[in-house]
């Protein structure tokens, strides 16, 4: 079947764009803006020659780059989004960390002297979303991240959330909030959603202190391992995980397509 066969009309009022062949669905894509103002595609067709059609859709209505993550196997998919002007932008791969303390060296992390540790369930939620902004800053791949404060406050007290696995580590002479750690209760098990310190008080320590104390009650819920995404060219995670015998299980691959202004 012939691309220039298909016909692509959005479907509103959702960001939803939907390939005809004549009366019949060829594919779909939905589109969602993050907080850092990136757009993400999601395709739903096992069509190749829908791809193309659909991406030019979105890319015409929303004037930006497109963006789509996928599992670095999912090879059919790869090769109809680089025909649909899609190209390689950064990869992440996964990784499962042991929870004993045996086997990550943890059992003696202290934290640095000068910072004290806070649950976030106890934290200001307005002070805890501009660290989690400044953070993501850091992180490859979420750069320019500005949180809406009621998208935050769902996103973190969401049915994942864990007070024991969410702490905040706090500087004790001004009360600085002065980095995280969380890992989520998914329901394949548990995640590490971000381990972050903002530059200061990088280097002394505080991440592993803070995995171990977020390991500890992850295993006391009876979990041997936690899993994380880490881009590849993130050496300080990347070192950090690792030397705690961290595994590579998988990966995923971020794509771009860059807006052509016609
Ligand atoms: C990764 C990060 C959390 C580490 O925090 P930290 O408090 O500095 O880490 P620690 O002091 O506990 O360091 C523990 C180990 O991690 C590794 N490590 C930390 N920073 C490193 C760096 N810049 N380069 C290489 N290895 C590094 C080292 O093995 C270190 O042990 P060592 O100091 O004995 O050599 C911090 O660099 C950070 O916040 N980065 C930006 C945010 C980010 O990318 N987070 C990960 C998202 S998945």
């Amino acid at each position: 079947m012939a691309a220039a066969a298909l016909t692509v009309a959005r479907i509103r009022p959702a960001l939803t764009w939907r390939a005809l062949d004549g009366g019949l669905v060829a594919g779909e894509v939905s589109a969602r803006l993050r907080p850092d103002a990136r757009w993400f595609v999601f395709f739903d067709t096992w069509r190749a020659d829908a791809y193309p059609p659909l991406a030019d859709a979105v890319a015409r209505d929303v004037g930006r780059d497109l963006y789509i993550t996928l599992e670095d196997a999912e090879f059919d998919a790869l090769d109809a989004c680089a025909a649909a002007g899609f190209v390689e932008h950064r990869r992440e791969s996964y990784y499962r960390i042991p929870t004993d303390p045996a086997v990550t060296g943890l059992a003696n992390a202290q934290l640095p002297a000068g910072l004290d540790i806070l649950s976030a369930a106890d934290a200001d939620i307005g002070r805890l979303r501009l660290l989690d902004d400044a953070l993501r800053q850091d992180v490859p791949g979420t750069q320019g991240w500005r949180w809406d404060p009621d998208e935050f406050r769902a996103e973190t007290f969401g049915p994942f959330f864990d007070p024991a696995t969410y702490l905040v580590a706090v500087d004790q002479t001004n009360g600085e909030y002065a980095g995280l750690v969380r890992v989520w209760r998914t329901r394949a098990g548990p995640r590490l959603g971000l381990i972050a310190m903002l530059a200061p008080y990088r280097r002394r320590g505080a991440a592993r202190a803070l995995l171990r104390r977020v390991f500890g009650a992850v295993a006391a819920r009876g979990a041997t391992s936690v899993v994380a995404e880490v881009d590849d060219t993130n050496e300080a995670s990347v070192a950090l995980l690792t030397g705690l015998g961290a595994r590579r299980y998988g990966g995923n691959v971020e794509l771009i397509r860059r807006h052509a202004p016609a």
